[in-house]
């Protein structure tokens, strides 16, 4: 090889490393519990696939098992399992269904919930490794924030923050904000409001929400969608098939679909609308300002 060529190669090796695939690190966040986000997360991956990006799930809600219930699957190892005996993130990959890659949190494990600092640098050691191989890697926390699921949340380039419309799932939601925020300050937020009676009920309160957090912490979060409240949703966690699998046409699986290509396209989000923002920036300013 001349000296020529031997320079051409080095430029294209560079350009190539310059180049190399990234992970888009997603993770999923609520402040009550039971707002929906371990079937979101699911449902979300399998619609993601279907577009043609390679997803990777992982489970944080260590001890809860909550993804593995709900693809009716029974992986070997699980997340403890990679971080007490420190086995490689490849030897836990699991499948799911349709091919989904997981990592299981493991159940029944409530009591080793709380990590030791080496074995959290271990897991986000291993974490690194799925850099590239993934286009996303989507992460379930459960509610309200761990030392593990903020790290998580920090660390990670995107949060999806789900909630229901009610009261008290969004002043536990706008906790999250807050507290996540004062953290990172350029922490970016995706707001879905699940379980919406209709359409416009989901872009009021994600407006309410985006408005009081704009207000408050003069911060700007997106309103990423609003997911209709469907029974197709629970007759699917009986089955133990993710609902957008199990009911492929029902209302949720549509809006799942619909959500999916607004995120790979990053279209505009939802624009937000004025809808009696009184009451809920008091109950705001009530509980967070003083
Ligand atoms: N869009 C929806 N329509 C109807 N029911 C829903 C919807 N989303 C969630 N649910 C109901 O809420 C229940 C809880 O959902 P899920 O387990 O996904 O919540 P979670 O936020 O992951 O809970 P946790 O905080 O305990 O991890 C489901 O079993 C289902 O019955
Ligand atoms: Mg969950």
């Amino acid at each position: 090889m001349n000296q020529d060529q031997a320079h051409q190669l080095r430029q294209l090796s560079n350009s190539l490393a310059q180049h190399k695939k990234m992970s888009r690190v997603v993770t999923v966040a609520s402040g009550k519990g039971g707002v929906g986000k371990s079937n979101f997360i699911l449902s979300f991956a399998l619609s993601l696939m279907e577009l043609g990006q390679k997803v990777v799930v992982i489970d944080l809600d260590i001890g809860m098992a909550n993804l593995d219930i709900l693809m009716g699957t029974t992986p070997k190892y699980h997340l403890l399992d990679m971080i007490l005996e420190r086995k490689s993130i490849w030897s836990v990959l699991e499948r799911g269904p349709q091919g989904l890659e997981y990592i299981a949190g493991g159940s029944g494990l409530k009591e080793l919930l709380q990590l030791r600092e080496e074995e959290r640098h271990y897991f986000f050691r291993e974490l690194e490794k799925l850099h590239g191989y993934a286009d996303l890697i989507l992460i379930d926390t459960g509610a309200g924030l761990t030392v593990e699921s903020q790290q998580c949340h920090l660390a990670a380039d995107e949060v999806i923050l789900l909630t229901t419309p009610e009261p008290t799932a969004m002043a536990d939601a706008y906790s999250v904000v807050k507290i996540l925020h004062s953290q990172k300050p350029t922490i970016s937020f995706q707001l879905v409001v699940n379980r919406v009676s209709r359409q416009k009920e989901g872009i009021e309160a994600g407006s309410k929400f985006k408005f009081a957090v704009q207000r408050f912490l003069n911060k700007e979060i997106t309103i990423f969608g609003a997911i209709p409240d469907d029974a197709a949703v629970m007759q699917a966690v009986l089955k133990q098939v993710p609902f957008y699998l199990a009911y492929p046409r029902a209302q949720a699986s549509l809006t799942l679909k619909r959500l999916a290509q607004r995120f790979i396209n990053g279209a505009e989000a939802v624009p937000a609308e004025d809808g009696g923002m009184k009451g809920f920036l008091r109950t705001i300013s009530r509980m967070f300002t003083s």
